[in-house]
């Protein structure tokens, strides 16, 4: 079932990069219950992002409480090889991939790899990467996510700008192909991306920074809906 087909009208989808991973299946199934469909799993490999965060083997203890309840798990490549860990991480139980356009020299070949690994697959844009850089590939993609902050950590403030190139982006992206925004998102900016476009909104720290996660999810909701 594609994106278009399956998520709702806008998805909030908590970055388990800011989650306490200590806790991290209790966490996650609080949000289950709260509704969440979509956990964002922030890859990064230590060399695209300078830390090393979360690889396939969280992605392989989470999907099955996560399949089990009907979520999906959306995996952002921040890696400077996704064509390599695009197979791992489908085989650990992702549901789709986005990978960076400057992590990418053919990203035709890349799309290629997602869709006969069987996983919906996304083009992300850094802050200061050209929406232009999109134009070719924007119809064979599920999804396109667009950065709010320099890829990284959690935690980050939201760049102003992204609004204006989130309006734009949704202009150019085909209909069909769910348009993602993430970093920095907080209950004071989430309605401002919703009303500009975005689909899919990723939420780390004000998801899991929060007291009670599951209550500051559907805050977020109620705030995008
Ligand atoms: C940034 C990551 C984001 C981040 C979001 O490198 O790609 O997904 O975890 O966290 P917040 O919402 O706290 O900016
Ligand atoms: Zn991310």
């Amino acid at each position: 079932m594609s994106w278009v087909e399956w998520t709702r009208d806008v998805e909030i989808a908590p970055s388990i990069y800011a989650a306490d991973l200590g806790r991290l299946g209790a966490q996650v199934d609080a949000l289950l219950d709260a509704g969440t469909r979509i956990f964002h799993i922030d890859v990064g490999d230590g060399h695209f992002i300078p830390p090393v965060t979360i690889g396939s083997v969280v992605v392989e203890a989470l999907a099955p409480l996560v399949h089990r309840r009907g979520g999906r798990l959306d995996c952002h490549l921040m890696v400077t090889n996704p064509d390599a860990q695009i197979p791992i991480m489908a085989a650990a139980g992702a549901d789709s991939v986005t990978f960076h356009v400057e992590a990418t020299g053919d990203a035709e070949a890349t799309i290629e790899i997602a869709r006969r690994e069987g996983v919906q697959v996304g083009i992300t844009l850094n802050p200061a990467t050209p929406l232009t850089a999109l134009a070719s590939v924007g119809d064979s993609v599920d999804l396109a996510l667009l950065m709010s902050v320099v890829p990284g950590k959690s935690g980050q403030s939201f760049l102003p700008e992204s609004i204006e190139r989130l309006r734009e982006h949704r202009a150019i992206v085909p209909r069909e192909c769910k348009v993602q925004i993430d970093g920095g998102i907080s209950s004071e900016n989430v309605s401002l991306v919703r009303e500009a476009g975005a689909e899919v909104i990723v939420a780390g720290s004000a998801v899991f920074g929060a007291s009670e996660p599951a209550r500051a999810y559907g805050e977020l909701v109620d705030l995008a809906g």
